[in-house]
């Protein structure tokens, strides 16, 4: 019989994770901040698609036409669950990486995505994806791609030798993999507590090895597990995709476009005086001991024309997504601790705070401060994007179109977080994306929409729902036990909600 698993971890299922890089709006933001052309994405693809909570947001909340695929079943079949719910133009298969570039039935893409993919499979499956994105990404076309990058994870390299050694030295077969995997990390900590020089001379293996504590096990047997698991340098990436006619632009995460939070002026100097944009980069990310890239990539890089520029800036539209009380004024990147300046962003900050979508020009006109430059005005809102404090806003008529779909959608997924750990995202029509919505949050919309409208209602819908599936509340890290508890909790939660989490869940078409 044929290993169709080609090493992959099969038996344990992957977290519901969304990602909003990979949604064609975000590159849009993205690409012109670095005044890149970024086409009108009609058809999109991602490899991969793990439970399927990203192809489905996008599908159902924007009018692009997505193809994909995983090959664990159980995840395409919940994923394909979820196209069914939305009834969103949603094209979801279960075939190998291999078999999906061999079919005949796929369209080309103006945009292919992959989210941690590249670093966890074979050389052969890296090929076989090279040539998929050169035979079907369209010119112009964009490529997202995230990947495990050196030299971040160079200290960690030998330690995840150790876990693979563990794996099949020391592990019986009798056990499930989770059992494995525990006594694995069980077996690092007592190996690290006998305070070996490799851990004195890397301290930042145990900083890891304690996040590899707080994490979640289905996302280690898969972070770590593989039998394939390959850190890279940007440059060995560039060279994968060499042939492809893709150029690197930018990376996916706003806040690194801004070099303040990341390099000092020195290094910027050195960085400004290497002439090959590859090793550019390469160094960059050493400056910064990068240890996840998150890239954008086009096929026929074309400069955004003054015209087109200046229309984008004209048009596209902004909302806030997050409560006042969420909000910091600090960047925190690896030049440390950044505050914002309270005087450019708090009249943006208050301005938005009634969730609705403006455009630059309008907030420009509506803050009336002399003292705020359209340029200042611009970067802020590129870093309050990064921070994910506002999202971009679609056109009225995709959201039009999209409403109904990303509302099947939403009732769908707010039913299975009550069986599902981890599903914390909905889709918004405005935004053509996903937002964060923890389980309880997720109830008490559903119980708005069932036109419950005192906090109360909402706390005794929301457990209701979850005593019925044997859930409890979680408060400050513990399970909250008697019926009481968890109502009094709920309330002060359902409370909290209709003040801070309501009025923006209305401004984003979700409540
Ligand atoms: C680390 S997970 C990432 C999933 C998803 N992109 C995310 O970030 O939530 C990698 C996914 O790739 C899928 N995968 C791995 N090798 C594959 C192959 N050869 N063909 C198709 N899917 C594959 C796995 O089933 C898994 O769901």
């Amino acid at each position: 019989m044929s290993d169709w698993t080609e090493g992959y971890v099969t038996d344990v299922g992957y977290i519901f994770g969304y990602y909003r890089e990979l949604s064609p709006l975000h590159a849009k933001i993205a690409l012109h901040d670095c005044n890149v052309a970024c086409p009108e994405v009609q058809t999109a693809c991602e490899l991969g698609f793990g439970q399927g909570m990203s192809i489905n947001i996008h599908a159902a909340a924007s009018k692009t036409q997505w193809y994909g695929t995983d090959f664990i079943p159980q995840q395409a079949d919940f994923a394909r669950q979820m196209a069914k719910a939305s009834g969103a133009d949603a094209h979801i298969f279960n075939d190998s990486f291999e078999a999906f570039a061999q079919r005949k039935d796929l369209p080309d893409f103006d945009f292919i995505g992959l989210h941690g993919i590249w670093s966890w499979i074979s050389n052969n499956n890296r090929r076989i994806i090279v040539d998929f994105i050169k035979k079907k990404l369209k010119p112009g076309g964009v490529l997202y791609v995230s990947y495990n990058t050196l030299p971040g994870w160079a200290d960690f390299v030998s330690m995840r030798h150790l876990m693979t050694r563990y794996m099949a030295d020391m592990t019986s077969p009798r056990q499930n993999r989770l059992e494995q995997i525990s006594g694995c990390v069980d077996f690092l900590d007592n190996f690290l507590a006998t305070n070996p020089l490799f851990a004195q001379i890397n301290p930042f293996v145990r900083i890891r090895m304690q996040r590899i504590h707080g994490g979640d096990t289905h996302y280690l047997a898969h972070e770590y597990f593989n039998r394939d698991w390959l850190p890279m340098h940007f440059a060995d990436m560039a060279r994968w995709l060499q042939d492809t006619k893709l150029d690197y632009v930018c990376s996916a995460r706003y806040l690194s476009h801004i070099n303040q939070f990341y390099i000092n002026i020195e290094q910027e100097n050195f960085l400004n005086s290497i002439q090959n944009p590859v090793f550019r980069e390469t160094m960059r990310d050493f400056m910064v001991n990068c240890q996840f890239r998150l890239d954008y990539w086009v096929k026929g890089v074309r400069e955004l024309s003054k015209r087109e520029k200046e229309e984008w800036l004209q048009t596209q539209r902004y909302i806030l997504i997050v409560p006042q009380s969420d909000i910091t004024l600090k960047v925190d990147g690896t030049q440390g601790s950044i505050d914002l300046d309270p005087e450019l962003y708090n009249p943006i900050l208050e301005l938005m705070a009634d969730y609705r979508p403006r455009t630059l020009h309008q907030i420009e006109e509506e803050i009336q401060k002399d003292s705020i430059t359209f340029s200042q005005l611009y970067q802020a809102i590129i870093v309050l994007l990064g921070k994910a404090y506002i999202e971009p806003v679609q056109e009225e008529e995709s959201i039009a179109q999209v409403k109904f779909q990303t509302m099947q959608l939403n009732s769908f997924l707010c039913q299975q977080a009550l069986t599902h750990n981890g599903i914390g995202s909905l889709a918004s029509p405005l935004t053509g994306g996903g937002i964060y919505i923890d389980l309880i949050v997720q109830l008490f919309v559903k119980a708005s929409q069932q036109g419950k409208s005192e906090p109360q209602q909402w706390a005794e819908y929301a457990w209701q729902q979850l005593s019925a599936v044997g859930r409890q509340v979680i408060k400050d890290g513990k399970l909250l036990e008697s019926s009481e508890e968890n109502l009094a909790e709920l309330r002060v939660r359902a409370e909290e909600f209709a003040q801070k989490r309501l009025p923006i869940l209305k401004g984003l078409g979700i409540a």
